[in-house]
């Protein structure tokens, strides 16, 4: 069973915007839309970009270098909802924003 890390405090990510943290040695993009939080692998799988400075809007974020688009709830491709990147749970815990880490993959052992 994988912990939950503290990865910001509530307040640090403003409304509508999401930041790229490091948890278990991935990247995440975590995101604050309407009170909720949600985290995603933060590397597009197109070409790189970094998720988290994607523009936000009806739960999905399209990236910033070729507007690909993923769900927030699920990671899903928005166009093609059969392929999806990684999605976490969030909790919140007082006032401490929390990740459940990634699994360990054990073919990446570098
Ligand atoms: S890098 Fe994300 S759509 Fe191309």
């Amino acid at each position: 069973m994988s912990d939950f890390q503290t990865v910001c405090k509530v307040g640090d990510i403003p409304q509508g915007e999401g930041r790229t943290v490091q948890v278990g040695g991935k990247l995440i993009a975590l995101f604050h839309v309407d009170g909720q939080y949600h985290a995603i692998d933060d590397t597009c799988p197109h070409m790189g970009a970094s998720l988290s400075g994607g523009y936000v809007e009806s739960g999905i974020v399209t990236c910033p270098w070729h507007a690909w688009r993923y769900r927030l709830a699920d990671g899903a491709w928005a166009d093609n909802p059969k392929l999806k990147i990684g999605c976490y749970a969030v909790r919140v815990e007082g006032d401490l924003v929390q990740i459940q880490a990634p699994a360990a993959n054990p073919e990446n052992k570098t």
